[in-house]
């Protein structure tokens, strides 16, 4: 027997030999199509390629695509587990020419392959071509030589292939296998075509047009070809089996199922195992491809997928949750084909387990309410809307989930009625926040949010993508289209593009087509926590609702701006392992050029603290641990040891980063919650600076840093400054303080010495011995000098040293400096009694037009503007000791 990996490689290498470039499989996001929610077929990632957008890998390729059909146009979900065919994940093995072979060599391949390589008897084989393709009919006569009546003319779109309601299509011919007359069922085309027994293996697809969702056809640049191989239906052909559920894969996956949970897969429970044998499939590698279950958009799909399959776990009586313990046995069976199953494993294991833990808790309650509600239905019943809506709502289920629920016992759910729950409850939500004042700035984004849901953001992972244009605001009112020279707010379905949110700045960009279509983005705002809106300006083209649009963020920008915000998460937990647990984030702003850090902390940082904290934070970037992003409930975050911000509000689900590791302990450096985006590993972030520390307000203090290029340019200009002002000072940098000190020395010691000089020079000049002629005022010596230059602080230490001379008397100096004087008078202790230093000071400034003046009996001062009449000033104290 050929496993399904031995068929896989078989058919890779089979068109390799045929010259075709064996391509790995895409993601199953797809990159260049936002009208998808997922890769659906194996020519999506080559669906430009078939246009003429973009330049084909090589004439011919061939691969094996991971396709996941659930939620969009080709959703399997609802049957997965009840037939022998339906997936939501599956493989399709495929060989495309782009413009390179056509028709003939495009059934030759398959038939040679089919019947030589693989041995398949062609008495089995039946092909169908679209009714008017007489040319695909007679090839299979020729290449084949099948009989006239197992060529099938098929006038209906099963045999007119298209990916969706816009892109490539052609006319197409299947192969079918016909699995034996014991099953019933007919030939495609027949009445009873929808039996089980002539099963579809293979589409090839004559890719000629290309369609534009108005039903207009245009001519692809070249006829090409894309064909469409199922691997599970071949390996159930291959291995002798009927259905898809009992090839070798899926028979380890359910045997797998079966051991864990300790229940054979047969009759009820046969579904169950099934069910969670696909979505175990489907999960894993939507989790390996960076999608992370949310409530939104492909996340929800994920999401229910994932629930569907934990209600069948518990359908089973597992105890405890059961997915996660399934991913070893995916990984050895799948791991060697697609290696991102092994690189993304932790992960996996990782968000299944607490998915299924945090789905628990409410399943049993959801299933009671459930059976209370149904308890007295009998099957053709319905479920009433607004209950179905309660599940949704209260206890996470899904609403197909509840459908799944009831599937077995024939009840349906009212859809209408689960829609106008929820649109009851989007109003009530709409009009409490228009209570809450600021309404009409935002009714418009209220408006496109009901309409088109949230934007998806797709910028955790990558800085380009597509999107299709969902709304267009200009001058807050919506237009359909705008042009040249308009500035104007873009919505897509998805974006790259980071909405300003968490301190962390919008991204700026640019959105093109390749019809001409230049904007540049200025700035990205994120309205209602869910819009993330694109403030353009059109530079050329026009843009209108309903484009696609190619979508590139500034990608160096935005790596500035992730080095800054995982510094601020390292920031945070450096001021908390030194300062203490009262630190606490209390804003921030991460922008590409600097990062602001806002904590509580009562005092300001010294020296010290700012740089232990600094060379801590480097220390971690030296480490170059990688930055690993989990989704959580926030009670299980905020148990994992996420500091979560106070009065942020975090939905069911929030992203933890965590970054470093202790050596004692193996617990994470630091942990946090955080919507934004963030370095791969902490080496990203290359060097950190703390640039100031200050007080924002009582109690917050606030650090500046830089990192990267800018921190680097910093240090640089910093070190400039110092050559300089070294070469001012003739001397090294590392001399430079040493010198400047002595300088300051120096100047101490010259200024002194300049003081000295100038009160010699005053009192005489040229430091010449002539003291001031004493005089004698009937029988009271006095002294009175006029001092030109002399420091006024020097007046005091002149007058004592006067009265000691006189030793009984009274002595009076004048100093003048730029035209003003300052006045001073002493009177010796024995003196006192008669003469008060006060009133004689006073009268002094009188003289120098000045007021008032100071001090005690013994020593007074004072000052006035008019240095002129500073001799007068003495003359005036002369007088009034004479009087
Ligand atoms: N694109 C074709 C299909 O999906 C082959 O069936």
């Amino acid at each position: 027997m050929q496993s399904t990996n031995d068929i896989r490689r078989s058919f890779l290498d089979y068109f390799a030999a045929q010259d075709h470039a064996a391509v790995p499989s895409a993601p199953l996001v797809p990159y260049n199509d936002p009208t998808l929610m997922f890769v659906n077929a194996g020519m999506v990632p080559f669906k430009n390629v078939f246009t003429g957008l973009e330049t084909p890998p090589a004439p011919r390729a061939t691969s094996s695509q991971k396709c996941v059909r659930a939620g969009g146009k080709h959703n399997d979900l609802d049957n997965v587990g009840y037939t022998a065919r339906h997936h939501t994940f599956f493989e399709m093995l495929g060989n495309f020419s782009f413009g390179d072979y056509f028709k003939e060599q495009a059934i030759h391949n398959a038939w040679t392959l089919l019947t030589k390589e693989w041995g398949l008897p062609a008495e089995k084989l039946i092909a169908t071509v679209y009714h008017t393709d007489d040319e695909a009919f007679d090839l299979w006569r020729k290449i084949a030589g099948l009989p006239e009546d197992r060529i099938i003319r098929i006038a209906t779109n099963d045999n007119f292939w298209s990916m969706g309601d816009t892109g490539p299509c052609g006319p197409c011919s299947e192969i079918f296998y016909d699995h034996g007359d014991h099953i019933p069922g007919g030939p495609p085309g027949s009445p009873d075509e929808d039996g089980d027994r002539f099963i579809e293996i293979w589409n090839l697809v004559f890719m000629q047009f290309e369609q534009d969702g108005q039903g207009n056809r245009t001519d692809l640049p070249k006829p090409s070809i894309d064909t469409g191989m199922g691997l599970e239906r071949v390996a159930a052909v291959m291995q002798g089996v009927h259905d898809n559920y009992d090839t070798d894969t899926f028979k380890a996956l359910i045997a797998a199922s079966e051991s864990l949970t300790g229940v054979a897969a047969t009759g009820d429970t046969q579904a169950s195992h099934r069910v969670i044998a696909d979505h175990l499939r489907s999960t894993s590698f939507l989790l390996a491809d960076g999608v992370l279950p949310s409530n939104e958009g492909r996340g929800y799909v994920l999401r229910r997928i994932m629930r569907r399959a934990m209600r069948h776990a518990h359908l089973l009586g597992a105890s405890e949750p059961l997915m996660h313990r399934l991913v070893p046995e995916l990984v050895t069976e799948m791991g060697q084909a697609y290696p991102e199953l092994q690189r993304g494993q932790a992960l996996i294991t990782e968000v299944l387990e607490r998915e299924e833990t945090q789905f628990r808790r409410t399943l049993d309650k959801g299933l009671k309410l459930l059976d209370d509600a149904t308890g007295d239905m009998s099957g053709g019943e319905q479920l009433d809307g607004e209950t179905a809506f309660k599940l949704y709502d209260t206890y996470g289920f899904p609403y197909d989930l509840t459908e799944d629920a009831l599937r077995d016992r024939g009840i349906a759910v009212d859809r209408a009625g689960f829609d106008a729950a929820m649109d009851r409850q989007k109003a009530a939500a709409r009009a409490a926040w228009k209570g809450s004042g600021d309404a009409a700035s935002n009714e418009v984004w209220f408006d496109i949010a009901e309409r088109e849901g949230s934007t998806e953001f797709t910028g955790y992972t990558s800085t380009s993508g597509e999107g299709r244009v969902v709304a267009l605001v200009k001058d807050g009112k919506e237009v359909q289209s705008a042009t040249k020279g308009d500035d104007v707010t873009i919505l897509t379905n998805q974006t790259p593009f980071y909405g300003e949110s968490g301190g962390q700045a919008g991204d700026v960009g640019s959105i093109t087509t390749p019809e001409g279509l230049s904007v540049t983005v200025t700035d990205t705002a994120k309205p209602l926590g869910r819009l993330h809106t694109h403030q353009s300006t059109i530079d050329t083209g026009t843009i209108s609702v309903g484009d696609t649009v190619h979508m590139d963020v500034d990608a160096g920008r935005r790596d500035r701006i992730r080095a800054n915000h995982s510094a601020t998460h390292l920031v945070h937990a450096a001021l908390r392992n030194r300062l203490g647990d009262h630190v606490t984030q209390k804003g921030s702003l991460v922008a590409e050029d600097r990062l602001r850090f806002d904590f509580s902390q009562p005092v300001a940082l010294t020296e010290e603290d700012i740089a232990a904290i600094e060379a801590e934070v480097n220390a971690e970037i030296r480490a170059n641990d990688p930055v690993v992003t989990r989704l959580m409930s926030p009670d299980d975050a905020i148990e994992a040891g996420a500091m979560a911000l106070f009065g942020e509000k975090y939905g069911d689900e929030v992203r933890v980063l965590s970054m470093g590791q202790h050596s004692d302990d193996g617990k994470n450096y630091s942990v946090e919650l955080c919507g934004g985006t963030h370095v791969k590993a902490t080496g990203d972030i290359g060097v950190f600076r703390i640039i100031s520390e200050s007080a924002v307000s009582s109690g917050v203090r606030r650090i500046e840093a830089l990192t990267g290029e800018a921190a680097r340019q910093w240090l640089v200009s910093r070190e400039d400054a110092l050559k300089s002002l070294a070469g001012v000072l003739k001397t090294s940098p590392d001399e430079a303080t040493t010198r400047v000190a002595a300088l300051v020395e120096e100047r101490k010691t010259l200024e002194k010495e300049l003081a000295e000089a100038r009160k010699q020079l005053a009192l005489g000049g040229g430091g010449a011995a002539s003291g001031p002629a004493d005089e004698d005022i009937g029988g009271v010596k006095f002294s009175g000098q006029v001092l030109d230059g002399l420091n006024p602080k020097e007046l005091r230490g002149l007058l004592d040293e006067a009265k000691s001379r006189l030793g009984s008397g009274i002595a009076a100096a004048v100093a003048v400096n730029d035209g003003r004087a300052a006045f001073a008078v002493a009177v010796t202790d024995d003196l006192t009694e008669q003469y008060n230093a006060v009133a004689l000071v006073r009268v002094g400034v009188e003289a120098l037009g000045g007021k008032g003046g100071g001090g005690r009996a013994d020593m007074a001062q004072g000052g006035g503007p008019d240095g002129g009449k500073a001799d007068a000033a003495i003359a005036a104290v002369r007088a009034a000791i004479a009087e």
